[in-house]
């Protein structure tokens, strides 16, 4: 029997993997400009650091983590996402006292949730995240939100929306706690085991509810923005203020609440309304989780930062019929006529790589027909025919294939013909 590929995972096979690479690429470019720079934390971490973060009520810890004991009998989690370890390694390295403040750090690769897989939900997925710690200015809510936007729009993405709220401070968020519990209290047997639970602990994730969306208390339930005190207000004007200067169109959505706990003030998302886009139409989310720091055992230390996937951000710009330029053809192909020559062909096609060209010959024995078509599904600009003959003379056949000039080229120039008609 064959064994399949896990449930909820992907191969990203050459051919598609190309534009992963591209995406990483840009990324990291945009990251540089933004002076955002990489961190690399392990794929797995102590269980208990994610129900500290991400929170003991989210879907994710209560339902998707994949949680394994180790023959040590720690108990040990597939990260479901990157900003816990990020603050982990923050605190644990001390980064708080770096002299370049605030922290800019980004991050890319694969988180895990056992969620039911459907299109552009995975059960292993690769984020791209950034976070920036130890700065309370709104200007860098906008930059973290910007440096987003400008990731999908440089990927050619057009039809993207970005919606905003204001979870508040913990003062206005007890007080929205408060209304919530009295809201949905009097009628809290008609929702799902989960919310009874989250009642009293965190009313909040009440209205993050998969199950309960369409009940009509939902729709009724006091808003957040409405429980904003004073300095929350202020520091989200200010945050709206930044992002209308900057041309960056937002809405203001005060149901948007973020599937995870360590989220206060700004929370945001990006979707695509690409027409044809998937049911799960977030391509981004991130906010400010202020205190989390110092829930992981740091100093107190304001944070922000957004991930995205890449499945979705590929599933965004197929809705959107966006090839991105992937160049894939390789400089020269060399055919080999005779046996003299095919036993030449392995220097001479080293000593093109070597110059810092792509090369490629025949390793099969193919007749010269066949590998002037291995050629062409190559995209080799250049063709180089060397047969038994040529040999003798000391002389290839360069074949320039999209101009289809066609030159005799002395052997020991052959090399330097190539790199100077590449420059
Ligand atoms: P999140 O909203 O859970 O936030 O995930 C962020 C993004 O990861 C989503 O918008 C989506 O693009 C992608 N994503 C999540 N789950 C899946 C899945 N099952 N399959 C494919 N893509 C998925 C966080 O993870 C926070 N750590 C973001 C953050 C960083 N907040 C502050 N800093």
């Amino acid at each position: 029997m064959s064994i399949n590929i896990p449930r909820g995972t992907q191969d990203i096979l050459p051919g598609a993997v190309e534009n992963w690479q591209y995406i990483e690429e840009k990324a990291r470019e945009i990251c540089k400009k933004y002076n955002y720079h990489e961190i690399r934390t392990p794929i797995f971490e102590h269980t208990e650091l994610f129900l500290r973060s991400v929170g003991e009520t989210t879907d994710i810890v209560q339902k998707e983590m994949y949680t394994f004991e180790d023959r040590g009998g720690r108990s040990l989690t597939l990260r479901p996402e990157g900003t816990a370890a990020v603050v982990r390694s923050y605190v644990e390295n001390k980064m708080f006292g770096n002299a370049a403040q605030p922290t800019k750090l980004f991050y890319s690769g694969q988180m895990f949730r056992y969620e039911r897989p459907q299109a552009g939900r995975y059960r292993q997925f690769v984020q791209f995240g950034v976070e920036a710690l130890g700065s309370n200015d709104p200007s860098i809510d906008v930059e973290v939100i910007s440096l987003a936007m400008e990731l999908y729009q440089s990927l050619g993405l057009r039809k993207l929306k970005l919606v905003i709220n204001s979870l508040g401070d913990s003062s206005s968020r007890s007080a929205h706690k408060e209304a919530l519990i009295n809201h949905f209290a009097p009628r809290i047997e008609e929702f799902c085991s989960d919310c009874n639970s989250r009642l009293e602990k965190n009313p909040m994730r009440i209205l993050d509810c998969k199950k309960d969306r369409d009940h009509e208390l939902m729709k009724k339930a006091p808003s957040i923005l409405e429980f904003l005190n004073e300095e929350s207000k202020i520091y989200f004007d200010k945050v709206k203020q930044y992002l209308t200067e900057i041309g960056v169109e937002f809405e203001v959505d005060s149901s948007l609440v973020r599937g995870l706990d360590y989220y206060n003030h700004t929370a945001f998302e990006i979707m695509s309304n690409a027409e044809g886009f998937g049911a799960i139409t977030t391509l981004c989310g991130g906010g400010r989780y202020n205190g989390l720091v110092e829930e992981i055992g740091g100093p107190n230390t304001p944070g922000i930062g957004f991930a995205l996937s890449i499945e979705r951000l590929i599933a965004a710009l197929e809705a959107e019929q966006i090839n991105l330029p992937i160049k894939s053809e390789i400089d020269c192909y060399l055919v080999a006529l005779g046996d003299n020559a095919k036993d030449k062909s392995v220097s001479l096609v080293h000593s093109v790589r070597k110059a810092g060209l792509t090369a490629e010959k025949d390793y099969l024995d193919k007749k010269v027909k066949a590998q002037f078509k291995a050629a062409d599904r190559l995209q080799a600009t250049y063709v180089a025919v060397l047969g038994d003959n040529e040999l003798d003379r000391q002389v290839i056949n360069v074949k320039n294939m999209s101009t289809g000039v066609q030159e005799e080229v002395p052997l020991d120039q052959f090399i330097t013909y190539l790199v100077n008609n590449k420059q």
